[in-house]
């Protein structure tokens, strides 16, 4: 439930613009969102992406879901309504960091089109490169990289995306990568393409 902005008095045109800080650090503030299944390859290919554009003298920041559910989203769990809290603060959080020039890869399963939706209201499509992440059930039950989908099968795991809570296939993501067509290399080659692309289109007026 929303709080009441009753005396809330937020000013914004008086602070140092974000085009200072975007020509400060000579790049534009984007969030790249990567949706997907538990073991589809988000974390991996977020940590792969910010490491290559590190290396070209880029500030980029991941936001992961078990990260940040073991922080700041430590009171959340997997209801509907945990969930879509969890998107809500990720995606408030991912524009500060956008509006500070930063390039934000956001790494979170967002199980559904209306979360997805959500993000994209509160970063703004400008900011936005949606990328779903593409893997089947079976490929990430065989993957297994944390061990989850065992607890899972052993009953240990409840409200499971993909099992016992549901998995909805996007809409329109901006780019979809299959980790199960592509190996590493030519996935990250892909992400790195489409932020580049995307980064270049709203270039900073520096
Ligand atoms: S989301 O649905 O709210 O977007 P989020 O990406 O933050 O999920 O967190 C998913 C991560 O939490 C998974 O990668 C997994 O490691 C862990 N996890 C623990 N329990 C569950 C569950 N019931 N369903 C999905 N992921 C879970």
């Amino acid at each position: 439930m929303n709080a009441p902005l009753d005396h809330l008095y937020p000013v914004f045109e008086k602070m140092l613009p974000r085009s200072a800080k975007e020509t400060l650090l000579g790049q534009s503030g984007t969030v790249v969102w990567m949706h997907g299944l538990s073991g589809s390859g988000k974390s991996t290919l977020a940590n792969l992406l910010e490491r290559r554009l590190h290396a070209d003298g880029r500030l980029v920041k991941v936001l992961d879901g078990d990260n940040i559910r073991s922080g700041l989203n430590r009171n959340l769990g997997f209801s509907d309504e945990d969930r879509r809290e969890n998107i809500r603060r990720v995606s408030e959080v991912a524009k500060l960091f956008a509006e500070c020039g930063v390039i934000t890869i956001a790494s979170f399963i967002t199980p559904n089109n209306e979360l997805r939706r959500l993000a994209r209201d509160v970063i703004g499509t400008d900011d936005l490169l949606e990328v779903y992440i593409k893997a089947s059930f079976e490929t990430c039950q065989e993957r297994d990289p944390k061990g989850l989908y065992a607890k899972v099968a052993a009953g240990e795991v409840k409200r499971f995306t993909g099992k016992d809570s549901a998995f909805e296939e996007p809409d329109h993501p901006d780019l979809v990568i299959d980790t199960e067509a592509c190996n590493e290399e030519e996935c990250l080659a892909r992400l790195l393409d489409a932020v580049l692309r995307k980064t270049a289109g709203k270039a900073t007026d520096a």
